[in-house]
């Protein structure tokens, strides 16, 4: 039995309600999924830009660093997405576990893929946020050239090119960055998370 001689301290540390009370905020994942270049990065710094002006600790985890690090050892078969997300899941359930305002953006291509990080950090810590700008508008803007090198075929598995990318069905919000402004994107997140996560917003 792999989980053996293991004795978690979960029950003597300080709990999220601690941290919480601490920092004057309440954890919580937003979890931003979307099309390669279809705009989750970029939101997710305007966002953390935004809280963090307004006093609030946020944490931002996202594919392209995660994978030049901890996750540097997987690639983009269905098998390695999978493991990507949950070591991601488990990361992001630490810093929700801490109190802290968690911003991923990965493109997590599908529904399963999605529903194991919800139930890893938990249904109730988590936010689904749909970056659902098209597919046309992604490889128009082709960031990194990684359209073009998956349409010449240098890319296999590319999602969206070779690769499905499956839409959320009840996403807590989709953002299409083609139709409305970034400014537009951070203020609909900023209504949804505030609320939630800002003690200062409370109502007494
Ligand atoms: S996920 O599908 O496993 O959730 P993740 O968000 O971590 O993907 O990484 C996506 C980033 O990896 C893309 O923005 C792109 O820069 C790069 N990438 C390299 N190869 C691929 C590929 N085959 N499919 C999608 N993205 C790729």
């Amino acid at each position: 039995m792999k989980n053996e001689n293991i004795y978690p301290i979960f029950d003597r540390m300080l709990a999220r309600e601690d941290k919480e009370a601490l920092l004057g905020q309440r954890g919580v994942m937003l979890w931003l999924t979307g099309l390669s270049g279809s705009g989750k990065s970029t939101i997710a710094i305007a966002l953390e830009r935004e809280l963090h002006k307004r006093g609030l600790l946020c944490r931002i985890l996202d594919g392209d660093n995660i994978r030049s690090g901890i996750n540097n050892n997987l690639g983009f078969s269905e098998e390695d997405r999978v493991e990507n997300i949950r070591r991601i899941a488990e990361i992001g359930k630490l810093f929700v576990d801490t109190g802290i305002i968690t911003i991923a953006a990965f493109i997590s291509p599908n529904n399963d893929l999605r529903q194991m990080a919800s139930g890893i950090i938990g249904a109730e810590n988590f936010l689904e946020v749909f970056v659902s700008t098209p597919l046309e508008e992604c490889e128009k803007r082709d960031v990194k050239g990684l359209y073009a090198k998956a349409r010449r075929g240098e890319i296999k598995n590319f999602t969206g090119i070779s690769a499905p990318f499956e839409a959320p069905e009840h996403p807590a919000i989709s953002l299409d960055t083609s139709k409305i402004s970034l400014e537009e994107s951070v203020k609909a997140l900023l209504e949804l998370v505030l609320p939630r996560a800002d003690k200062k917003e409370d109502k007494i």
